[in-house]
């Protein structure tokens, strides 16, 4: 269930107080025209939040995991390994640094494959990329060990999970450096937006240098006589993203205990069934944010989807946006010995089905439809 159904006058307040308190819409500067700096103020709740050390808020969850690669030293001849089920904008970061996505096959978690993920290691292999997709954490304990033996960075893409765990540490902050976004379908949103985790201060110093054109934000002089050593872009959020993230975030809690309400109600009806349910790995927490299982049968598969767009639920991503999550119908980014790899992820993702969670749909409707699919199987 996305942050957006949850917009209400909170966020309106907290656009509109910006202009009473001087309409400044950049995060530096103008010091006599304002009264606040929300973007700061945003990276610091979020930090806390997450129990990060440093956060930096940027425009997308796309530029966050472009800025991240870059800071971990990502460049053209390096390869970086990612995961089969994901969305396009991973693989783009990686293209984007000028090196080459190495693309692994998903396991029952449908998340990266651990197994897998050993045997892409090459000398070249610059970084590793788990993506915890719709909710629910990769295998980190055996991929930070393979990383670990091997001394290769995790950048972490929790685009799409922000405020699931892995052993009671929020996903994101549990790698070398991680990522969410807050795009307008993201568990929090800002509209478009992203943010950068990391314990690690050589690494958020770049991140902070290379997403504001090199700004070194040096305190001895005014912004227009800065210092600088590196040349980067301008990934910077803007002042009203983040007032509408501040209210945002302290809502999240509250998103993931409602989506665990109606998770469970459909859950708890369909588990006994012949379906086959997404593994979740040890210690971890989800966020409930998506019900997904593999239906065999390709008739009943058809018949659930069609109630479920009968029904006004939809699904989220499978079926209905396979091609831009599957990596096997990338050929734009892939070459085709890549993807004849991934058939195992593509006959796993086209035979299963993602029913989202939404607040707007009651805790009730979710048991119904759990008995309406009963029915079907
Ligand atoms: C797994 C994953 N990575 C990265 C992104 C990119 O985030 P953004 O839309 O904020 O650029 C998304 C967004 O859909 C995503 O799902």
């Amino acid at each position: 269930m996305p942050g957006f159904e949850l917009i209400n006058n909170l966020e309106k307040k907290a656009v509109n107080k910006i202009f009473s308190e001087g309409a400044v819409f950049f995060a530096h500067g103008f010091n006599k025209l304002r009264k606040r700096f929300h973007v700061r103020e945003f990276e610091t709740i979020s930090k806390k939040k997450m129990r990060s050390k440093f956060s930096l808020a940027v425009t997308s969850g796309t530029s966050a995991t472009l800025i991240a690669l870059k800071a971990l030293g990502v460049k053209p001849g390096d390869e970086v390994i990612t995961q089969s089920f994901n969305f396009i904008a991973t693989v783009e970061a990686i293209i984007e640094c000028g090196a080459k996505p190495v693309i692994v096959n998903i396991d029952d978690t449908l998340n990266m494959c651990p197994r897998d993920l050993k045997k892409a290691i090459t000398k070249k292999t610059k970084a590793i990329v788990p993506v915890h997709m719709l909710g629910v954490s990769a295998r980190m304990k055996e991929i930070l060990k393979i990383a670990k033996d091997k001394k290769i960075p995790v950048l972490e893409d929790n685009c799409e999970s922000m405020g699931a765990k892995y052993k009671k540490k929020y996903l994101g902050c549990v790698g070398d450096v991680g990522v969410v976004s807050y795009d307008y379908g993201k568990t929090i949103t800002t509209g478009e937006g992203g943010m950068i985790f990391t314990n690690n201060k050589k690494i958020f110093k770049y991140c902070r240098e290379y997403h504001d054109h090199g700004h070194e934000l040096n305190p001895k002089y005014p912004r227009g006589m800065d210092t600088k050593s590196i040349t980067g872009f301008n990934y910077r959020m803007t002042e009203l993203q983040a007032a509408i993230g501040k209210v945002q975030i302290k809502k999240l809690d509250y998103i993931i205990k409602e989506n665990k309400k109606r998770y469970e109600n459909i859950f708890n009806k369909i588990k006994d069934s012949s379906l086959e349910f997404r593994q979740i790995p040890n210690n971890t927490d989800q966020i409930f944010d998506t019900l997904i299982f593999k239906c065999s049968n390709k008739s009943k598969r058809k018949k659930i989807v069609k109630l479920l767009n009968k029904k006004g639920f939809g699904t989220k991503n499978l079926p209905d946006a396979i091609k831009w999550h599957c990596a096997y119908y990338w050929d734009h980014a892939l070459t085709s010995k890549q993807i004849k790899k991934l058939k195992k992820t593509k006959n796993l993702l086209e035979t299963s089905i993602a029913i989202p969670i939404w607040l707007r749909k009651s805790v009730s409707s979710y048991k119904s439809l759990g008995k309406e699919i009963l029915k079907i199987l």
